[in-house]
C-alpha cells in the first residue's frame, strides 16, 4: 500500500521536523504480539506527549486528503491486522525512556509507557492500585482506552485525567470510575491518548509486593505466558467466562493454519509460527459458531481488528 509521492513527502518532512523516527512499508506483524499483519505505508514513533500532540494534529490535517487513515498504536497486544495491510499511517506510542511523574498519590504517565514499567515504578514508590496489572503487556494509552483489567481491578478505578487529541484539538478529560465499564472507557474511536493521570493509595511496599506475587502466580498458572497471542480474544459474556465456554465446547488445541486455541486458557489464540490474520479470523468464526450452537451464546470479540473493508 503506497501513498502518492506528494503525501509521502509531506509525511517524511513532518517526521523530520518533529524528530520522529519513521519506518516505511512496515510489516505490522512486527508491531503486534500475535505476529500477523501486512504492510502499512508508515509507522511513526511518537515523540513525548506535547510533541506527539503537535505531530498528530498535523497528520490529522493531512489525513483530510483521504489517502490514508491515521491510527494510534500501543504495544499491539490486543490487535489483529489484515494480511494485506492497509492505507494506515500508524503513530506508534511505545519505548519512551521517561519515568512516570509522581506527586503525592498522583501519577502521570505518557501514553507510550509500558504498563508493567509503570506498575513497577508505582510499587517501588509505595503506591497501591495497579499491582494486579503488572502482567498486562500493553501500554498506558492502550490499557486506558480499552479499560484493561484483571483480578477484579481495571484502569478505570484509578484514572482521573486523560489528555488526548480529539477532532484535531488537545483535550483534557476529567474522569472517574463511573465513566468506565467492562472493557470500555470515555476514550472514543478516533481519539489519540497522549498522557494519563492516575490516583493511587499509599501503602507498605512489601505488602503491595506480596499481593503482586499472588497475581503473578495466578497468571502463570492460568495463561499462556511467553507464547505469541493477542491476549483474550472474546469478551466474557454476562455472568460467564468465554474461556470456560470455549473449553467446555471441546475446542482447546483446535487450529486453523498456524493459529490455535491455547491448551492453557481457551480464550487465548496462539500463533504457533507462520499464522496469518486469515487463520486467526477463521478460527474466531469457528469458535463463535460452535459456542453459539452448543450453548446458545454469541461471543463478541474483545480484540481490535484492522481490516480494509470494515476499517474497524
Ligand atoms: N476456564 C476454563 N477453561 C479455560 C479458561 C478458563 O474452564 O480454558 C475457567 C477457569 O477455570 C475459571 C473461569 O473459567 O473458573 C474464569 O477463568 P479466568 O480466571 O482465567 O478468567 P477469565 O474470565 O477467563 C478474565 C479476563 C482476563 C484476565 C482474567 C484474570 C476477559 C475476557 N478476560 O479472564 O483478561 O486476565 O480474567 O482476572 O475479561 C484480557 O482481557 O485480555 C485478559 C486476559
Amino acid at each position: 500500500m503506497r501513498l502518492s509521492p506528494v503525501t509521502a513527502d509531506r509525511i517524511r518532512s513532518l517526521c523530520r521536523e518533529h524528530l520522529a523516527p519513521v519506518e516505511e512499508q512496515a510489516p505490522m506483524s512486527r508491531y503486534t504480539s500475535a505476529g500477523v499483519g501486512g504492510q502499512v505505508p508508515f509507522v511513526i514513533q511518537a515523540p513525548e506527549a506535547r510533541k506527539a500532540a503537535r505531530l498528530a494534529a498535523e497528520l490529522r490535517g493531512l489525513e483530510e486528503g483521504g489517502e490514508f487513515e491515521l491510527r494510534p498504536l500501543g504495544n499491539g497486544t490486543n490487535l489483529l491486522v489484515d494480511d494485506g495491510g492497509g492505507a494506515w499511517v500508524v503513530l506508534h506510542f511505545g519505548g519512551l525512556g521517561t519515568k512516570p511523574r509522581l506527586t503525592g498519590h498522583r501519577v502521570t504517565a505518557p501514553a507510550g509507557m509500558s504498563l508493567p514499567y509503570l506498575v513497577r515504578n508505582t510499587i517501588e514508590a509505595g503506591l497501591r492500585g495497579l499491582e494486579h496489572a503488572e502482567g498486562i503487556p500493553g501500554t498506558v494509552g492502550g490499557s486506558v482506552a480499552g479499560n484493561a483489567g484483571c483480578y477484579g481491578g481495571d484502569m478505570g478505578r484509578v484514572v482521573r485525567h486523560v489528555h488526548l487529541l480529539r477532532d484535531g484539538r488537545e483535550t483534557r478529560l476529567e474522569v472517574g470510575p463511573a465513566d468506565f465499564g467492562y472493557r470500555c472507557s470515555p476514550v472514543q474511536s478516533g481519539d489519540i491518548v497522549l498522557e494519563v493521570e492516575m490516583e493511587l493509595e499509599e501503602d507498605d511496599v512489601e505488602a503491595i509486593k506480596t499481593d503482586r506475587k499472588g497475581y503473578r502466580r495466578r497468571r502463570l498458572q492460568s495463561q499462556p505466558i511467553g507464547q505469541r497471542s493477542a491476549g483474550c480474544v472474546f469478551k466474557n459474556p454476562e455472568g460467564d467466562s468465554a474461556g470456560r465456554l470455549i473449553d467446555a465446547a471441546g475446542l482447546k488445541n483446535t487450529s486453523v493454519g498456524g493459529a490455535r486455541v491455547s491448551e492453557v486458557h481457551a480464550n487465548f489464540l496462539v500463533n504457533d509460527g507462520g499464522a496469518t490474520a486469515a487463520d486467526f479470523l477463521a478460527l474466531i468464526e469457528q469458535i463463535q459458531e460452535t459456542v453459539q450452537h452448543q450453548f446458545g451464546i454469541g461471543l463478541e470479540t474483545e480484540i481490535q481488528v484492522w481490516q480494509r473493508e470494515t476499517a474497524a
